[in-house]
């Protein structure tokens, strides 16, 4: 596992936190987890509660509901925010591809990391709704 100064400076490179300046990447750090998974594991799954926000730091992972696969996300992007923000149970699977390294914040945390930054909440908000647009084009939605 990487060490917290490791993991800062990964933060950094993803455009999610880029719009935070090092102090707050470091301290923003302390409050999350770096979690490792292999090819197959589910890491999210669909219908339970959710308790985390990921970011995956490397690696690859899969979104599906039932035999349909959503989107396939990479290093730098982000999945687990729907659950935290309507307090919904998970809307999908999300497997892990390949072996995934991830940074994890708790609700808690995640609740605090989008009111304090703006510029986090718009980058995610923006992604969101690229997501929706994805979804409407695709043809089996
Ligand atoms: P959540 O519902 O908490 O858990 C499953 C996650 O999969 C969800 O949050 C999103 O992060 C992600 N997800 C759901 N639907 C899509 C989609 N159409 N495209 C990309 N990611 C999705």
């Amino acid at each position: 596992m990487a060490s917290a100064p490791d993991t800062a400076s990964l933060l950094g490179t993803v455009p999610f936190f880029s719009s935070l300046d090092e102090k707050k990447r470091k301290s923003l750090v302390s409050e999350g987890k770096e979690l490792s998974y292999k090819a197959g594991d589910i890491i999210v799954r669909e219908g339970t509660m959710g308790v985390g926000f990921y970011l995956i730091l490397d690696g690859k992972a899969e979104v599906r509901k039932g035999e349909r696969i959503l989107a396939t996300l990479g290093r730098g992007q982000f999945f687990g925010e729907m659950s935290l923000i309507d307090e919904l149970p998970r809307s999908a699977d999300v497997i892990a591809l390949s072996p995934t390294k991830c940074w994890a914040l708790t609700s808690w945390a995640f609740a605090g990391l989008v009111r304090t930054n703006p510029e986090v909440a718009l980058h995610m908000l923006k992604e969101m709704v690229k997501r929706v647009r994805a979804a409407q084009s695709s043809p089996t939605s």
